[in-house]
């Protein structure tokens, strides 16, 4: 076996290791009520989206890769996790959404998690998770909902909360550069001091949101769709959100052995799968 495929088989089987380690760091009894769900509303997934193959089947190759992934951010060479996680990507339907919520499916299994649907234009939890929920973020930023415990939903999966979209709203853009994102993050990391924040986000070059948003993360992750954006597109994006915080770049449909440049054996690079159900 080549040395790669050797690295790659030792990471695969730490994550899974990991998998099976429950979360216990010692929690204050403010940390303690909000994991026993005393403050959020419950809901049930019932509907999930049958692509989501992290959360239909924890055991697929799928899965493992955001383990790999979970496993290097929450791990980092140097220096804290990033907490505050902006998944993003250049122009529209290279997968954010689909990379977001199967990460924080991952992340969930070890780690207490809230999902956010900060695609406030084109929210689509709804249809990939099978929730209905009336108020969500917009709400909350609006001022329409004061309290995150009216916005913010505890799912029946793991440590997962998830905070919504809510009403779609014109003024979308200009809830992201108001005082009540300050606040609105202020509040996160009072309320939910051991969990780390996932942000479904619009395109960069559509959408300045995510601009926005940018300054406030501590980490991004790009998405980049594999033979769908050229890369002036994607160095234009990046340049517009800084490389700083970048913590890498998510090949969704990557296909290596198309380029011939890695063995078809080699496990790590199959992330990279073509998935029939892209539209
Ligand atoms: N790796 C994948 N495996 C299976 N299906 C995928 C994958 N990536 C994306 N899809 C599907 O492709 C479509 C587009 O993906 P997604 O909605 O995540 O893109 P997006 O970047 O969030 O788009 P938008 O910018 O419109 O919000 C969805 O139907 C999604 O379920
Ligand atoms: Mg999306």
């Amino acid at each position: 076996m080549g040395k790669i495929s050797k690295l790659v088989d030792s990471i695969e089987k730490e994550t899974l290791e990991e998998d099976k380690i429950p979360f216990t760091a010692p929690l204050s009894p403010e940390e303690d009520r909000i994991l026993k769900n005393e403050e959020f509303p419950q809901i049930t997934l019932t509907d999930v989206d049958p692509r989501l193959l992290v959360y239909h089947q924890p055991d697929s190759l799928v899965a493992e890769h955001f383990k790999i992934l979970r496993s290097q951010i929450l791990h980092p060479r140097t220096g804290l996790p990033a907490r505050f996680i902006l998944v993003t990507s250049a122009v529209p339907k290279e997968g954010k959404t689909y990379t977001a919520v199967s990460l924080a499916f991952s992340f969930a299994r070890t780690t207490p998690t809230l999902l956010i649907e900060a695609d406030l234009r084109k929210p689509s939890f709804s249809e990939k998770l099978g929730i209905k929920l009336d108020y969500g973020l917009s709400d909350y930023l609006a001022g329409e909902r004061r309290e995150l415990n009216s916005v913010v939903y505890k799912t029946d999966y793991h440590n997962l909360y998830i905070l919504p979209a809510g009403k779609t709203r014109v003024e979308a853009k200009d809830l992201f550069s108001s005082e009540s994102i300050i606040h609105f993050l202020e509040e996160l990391r009072t309320k939910f001091p051991k969990h780390f924040f996932i942000f479904d986000s619009p395109p960069v070059l559509v959408a300045s949101e995510s601009i926005s948003l940018s300054r406030l993360a501590d980490g991004i992750l790009f998405v980049v769709r594999y033979a769908f954006s050229d890369y002036e597109v994607v160095a234009e994006a990046v340049d517009k959100i800084g490389k700083s915080k970048l913590l890498g770049f998510v090949f969704n449909n990557y296909m290596p052995s198309s380029l011939g440049l890695f063995s078809p054996k080699l496990k790590y690079y199959r992330y990279a799968y073509k998935y029939k159900y892209y539209k």
